[in-house]
């Protein structure tokens, strides 16, 4: 695969909410995502922001049109196909980081990898220790989750994220929690990624100013996409 191929494709992607009525909240969504590319998603609130990500993120499979992976088709595959090829392909980091918090640092980031089973452990740790220098907090490493601060849970989240070397990583408000300082770490740490390991990135943010960084802006108004 080489900088350019699709990473993420949607093709008429249409969702509804059935509660408390039925509502539409992605209206024929098109989207291309290329490898090594970083956009952001901005757009009002309620807009469907989360919907879409949760539905790329391959999580959410209850809606209409069709979703590509790295040039296959993932719509309609089973539960346990999906769960591979997400765990393979793609990264998550959300606003709640959602870490084990009696699991240590390092435990955390590695158990995605020790479920897909590329890496041996000792390779795996290696890796995470790798990902934990880099963000500045590799003394944090044999600390329990619940010790350190939200500043650096979140970047655990992150190293956790790329612990199966995802082609994406698809973020929602990662900064959303942070103060200014940890948002610009964190955002020192997109860059990157996309441009060190030509990974893609996803990211949807609240902030103009982090959504002006990145290489492209897509822009979301009530369930459809208005500006790429
Ligand atoms: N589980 C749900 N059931 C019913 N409506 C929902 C559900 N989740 C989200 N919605 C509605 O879908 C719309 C889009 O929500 P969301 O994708 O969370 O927006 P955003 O992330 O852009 O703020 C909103 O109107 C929201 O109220
Ligand atoms: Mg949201």
């Amino acid at each position: 695969m080489s900088n350019g191929d699709p990473v993420i494709e949607t093709r008429k992607v249409s969702k509804y909410f059935h509660d408390p009525v039925t509502a539409q909240v992605l209206k024929e969504v098109d989207l291309v995502v290329k490898r090594g590319e970083y956009a952001s998603i901005v757009g009002k609130s309620g807009c469907g922001k989360s919907t879409l990500m949760y539905i790329l993120s391959t999580m959410d499979t209850d809606y209409e049109g069709e979703l590509y992976l790295d040039g296959e088709r993932v719509t309609g595959l089973s539960h346990d196909r999906l769960s591979r090829i997400r765990n393979e392909k793609i990264g998550f980091v959300f606003q709640f980081h959602y870490l084990i918090s009696e699991f240590s640092v390092l435990d955390n980031i590695i158990l995605p990898g020790l479920k897909l089973g590329r890496f041996e452990r000792p390779e795996l740790e290696e890796r995470a220790m790798g990902h934990l220098r880099t963000m500045g907090i590799e003394h944090q490493a044999r600390n329990m989750a619940n010790q350190i601060s939200g500043g650096e849970k979140q970047r655990v989240a992150i190293a956790r994220a790329l612990i199966n070397d995802p082609l994406i990583l698809m973020c929602d408000e990662p900064t959303g929690n942070l103060d200014s300082r940890n948002s610009a770490i964190v955002e020192e740490i997109f860059k990157r990624i996309a441009a060190e390991h030509h990974r893609s990135l996803l990211v949807v943010t609240h902030d103009d100013e982090l959504a002006a960084r990145t290489d492209r802006i897509i822009t979301m108004d009530d369930g459809r996409i208005v500006a790429l």
